[in-house]
């Protein structure tokens, strides 16, 4: 019997990181994706590391996209790919939308519409049935985050993209959803705290919130986001759109 094969983009960080951590201690093999090569080393580290694959790999890079699906080929005969979890990201740029750029709002994109959708179109002939893609979303794809607008408009297409998905891949049966974590301490809500009210008026917020101890956690964001992705009926998983971890009534079905 095949096992099972789950491909993270952003595993070097947060809730890609947790999520490895999750996904191989259920005895799944993880491909974890990330550009860094020091961060990318630290996965062998890990508990279960003996069922992560560390892939240096940059989204925005089709070039780089064509050597994962190489690398997933290579694996055909002893796993079978069941998870595609989109979850890379970055914030930047971060400044007053006037001043953006075509490259810096085309990076964006790259990142978040254009990496997935390749990496996704080129994987289809290697899902095996009733496969599962999920898109880490944010709530800042429902709004204009003052000076992080690039951010919000890439995350705002990469639903719509998601959708499309969950959509056109109905026939072949393979399952595409959507979540929205909601606040987690990750290096990026970090990198939101450090900066000052001037560059960024959320940062303000997202300060008290981590003061009064709002946030989740890396590994309970982790727990759930595992729950949702392997446990949750497949109706369900595509039905709820988005599921978001901060709503009481979808938490009950991660239970
Ligand atoms: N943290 C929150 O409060 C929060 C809230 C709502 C939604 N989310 C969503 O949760 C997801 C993870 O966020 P996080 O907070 O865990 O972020 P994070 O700690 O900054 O991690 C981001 C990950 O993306 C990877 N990455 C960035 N650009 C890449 C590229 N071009 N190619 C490959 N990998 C790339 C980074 O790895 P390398 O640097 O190694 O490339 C890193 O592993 C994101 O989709 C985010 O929108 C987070």
């Amino acid at each position: 019997m095949k096992k099972e094969l789950a491909i993270i983009t952003g595993a070097t960080s947060g809730i890609g990181r947790g999520l490895t951590i999750t996904l191989t201690a259920r005895g799944i093999t993880v491909l974890a994706i990330g550009r860094n090569t020091e961060k990318l080393a630290e996965l062998t580290k890990l508990p279960d590391s003996i069922r992560i694959v560390p892939y240096k790999c940059d989204i925005t890079r089709e070039i780089d996209i064509v050597t994962v699906v190489d690398r997933v080929r290579a694996f055909n005969d002893t796993h079978e790919l069941k998870y595609l979890v989109h979850n890379a990201t970055v914030l930047d740029p971060i400044k007053p939308l006037t001043d953006v750029t075509a490259k810096e709002l085309n990076m964006q994109i790259d990142v978040n519409v254009t990496g997935p959708m390749l990496l996704t179109n080129k994987l289809l002939q290697y899902f095996k049935k009733e496969a599962r893609i999920l898109f880490i979303s944010t709530g800042a794809s429902r709004t204009a985050i003052t000076n992080v607008v690039p951010h919000c408009a890439a995350k705002a297409a990469q639903a719509i993209l998601a959708k499309g998905y969950k959509d056109e891949l109905k026939n072949r049966e393979i399952l595409a959803g959507i979540v929205e974590p909601g606040i987690t301490d990750t290096p990026a809500q970090a990198y939101v705290r450090s900066l000052s009210s001037d560059v960024l008026p959320f940062a303000d917020i997202a300060r008290k919130i981590y003061n009064e101890d709002g946030l989740s956690t890396s590994a309970d964001c982790a727990k759930l986001l595992s729950t949702l992705l392997c446990d949750v009926e497949k109706n369900k998983f595509s039905d709820i759109w988005p599921w978001q971890l901060t709503n009481k009534e979808h938490l009950e079905y991660l239970k």
